[in-house]
C-alpha cells in the first residue's frame, strides 16, 4: 500500500492502475478509523481492483465552535489498519494541498443541505460536497463508498453525483454497530462511561419505531413521538430531532406507505450523536 500526499502523485498512481484496466474505488474518510470505516474498505475491495482511501479532516465542513481541532487524529494507526484490509492507496493531503488559498468555487447542496443536520450545522453539507467533489476530481473513481451512518450525507452525495453528472457510482453501506446497538463513530471517543451507556438510547428509540411500524403503526407522527419520548426520558441525553423521512427527499412523511427512514440526533453530554434506521410498514 502506498501513502501519497500530493494530488499529482495520486493522479499518476490511479493512471497506472487504469492502464492495467483496474476498476478504481474511493473511500473518503476523516481518519480515526473504526470497524465502520473498515467495512467500507472491505466492500470496496470486493467490488473494485484498486482501492484508494482518503484521510482528511476537512476544515470546511466544521462550523465555528465545532470540534475541528479536537477531532481525533491517528494517521499511523489508520495506515496500519488500511494495510491489513488490503487497500492499495491512502491519500493524506494537508489542508494546504487540498485548498489553494484563493479557492472560491464551492458546491451548493440545495435544500436537502438546509434540513436536519444542515439546520444545526449551517454550511456543513456545502463543505462535504465540495471536498467530496474535489476528491472525485483527484482520484476519478469508478465507485465511491459511503456509510448509511451519515444518511443525509449519503443522500446529498447521491444527488450531487446525479445533478452534476459525475461519472462515479455511489455505493451505500449499512451502519456498523457496537453489540449494544450504538453506531460506531469517531466521536464516541468523547463519551464518558455514563454517557456511553446512555448513548444507546438513540438505537433503542429507532428500534422501538421499527417494532411499532412492523406491528402495523403507519402514522409517522406516532412513530416520531415514540422515538422522542424514549430519548427525552434519558437524563443524559438532549434531543435534537427524531423524525420519519422519505429516503430520497428527506422530507417528513405522514404515513408509512413504503420504506422510510427514521432519523435521530441528540446530544449526550457535550457530544452530538446521530443515527438512523430503515422503517418498513408491516401488515
Ligand atoms: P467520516 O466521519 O470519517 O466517515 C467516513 C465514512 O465512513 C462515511 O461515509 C461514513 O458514513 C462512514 N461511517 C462512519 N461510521 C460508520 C458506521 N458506524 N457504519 C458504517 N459506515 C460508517 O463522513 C465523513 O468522514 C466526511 O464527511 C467525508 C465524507 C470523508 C468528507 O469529508
Amino acid at each position: 500500500m502506498e501513502r501519497l500526499t500530493s494530488k499529482e502523485e495520486v493522479r499518476q498512481a490511479v493512471l497506472a492502475a487504469r492502464r492495467e484496466r483496474k476498476r478504481v474505488a474511493l473511500v473518503p474518510t476523516m481518519g480515526a478509523l473504526h470497524a465502520g470505516h473498515l467495512s467500507l474498505v472491505q466492500a470496496a475491495c470486493t467490488r473494485a481492483d484498486y482501492v484508494a482511501v482518503s484521510i482528511f479532516v476537512n476544515p470546511t465542513q466544521f462550523g465555528p465552535g465545532e470540534d475541528f481541532e479536537a477531532y481525533p487524529r491517528d494517521v499511523e494507526r489508520d495506515i496500519e489498519l488500511l494495510r491489513a484490509e488490503g487497500a492499495d492507496l491512502v491519500f493524506t493531503p494537508t489542508t494546504e494541498v487540498m485548498y489553494s488559498p484563493d479557492a472560491q468555487v464551492t458546491i451548493d447542496p440545495g435544500p436537502a443541505g438546509d434540513v436536519w443536520e444542515g439546520a444545526v450545522r449551517p454550511g456543513h453539507f456545502a463543505g462535504v460536497c465540495t471536498v467530496v467533489a474535489k476528491l472525485f476530481g483527484i482520484v476519478t473513481p469508478d465507485l465511491a463508498f459511503f456509510g448509511e451512518k451519515d444518511f443525509q450525507q449519503l443522500v446529498i452525495v447521491r444527488r450531487m453525483v446525479r445533478d452534476l453528472d459525475m461519472a462515479v457510482k455511489v455505493v451505500g453501506c449499512p451502519v456498523v454497530r457496537e453489540p449494544d446497538g450504538l453506531a460506531l463513530s469517531s466521536r464516541n471517543a468523547y463519551l464518558s462511561g455514563d454517557e456511553r451507556v446512555a448513548a444507546t438510547v438513540l438505537y433503542h428509540a429507532l428500534r422501538s419505531a421499527e417494532t411499532l411500524a412492523l406491528g402495523g403503526e403507519h402514522d409517522a407522527s406516532v412513530l416520531a413521538e415514540a422515538m422522542r419520548s424514549i430519548i427525552t426520558a434519558e437524563p443524559l441525553a438532549s434531543l435534537d430531532y427524531a423524525a420519519v423521512v422519505d429516503p430520497v427527499t428527506l422530507a417528513p412523511v405522514s404515513t408509512l406507505e413504503g420504506p422510510a427512514r427514521a432519523i435521530v440526533a441528540a446530544r449526550v453530554g457535550a457530544t452530538r450523536l446521530i443515527d438512523n434506521l430503515q422503517l418498513v410498514p408491516g401488515a
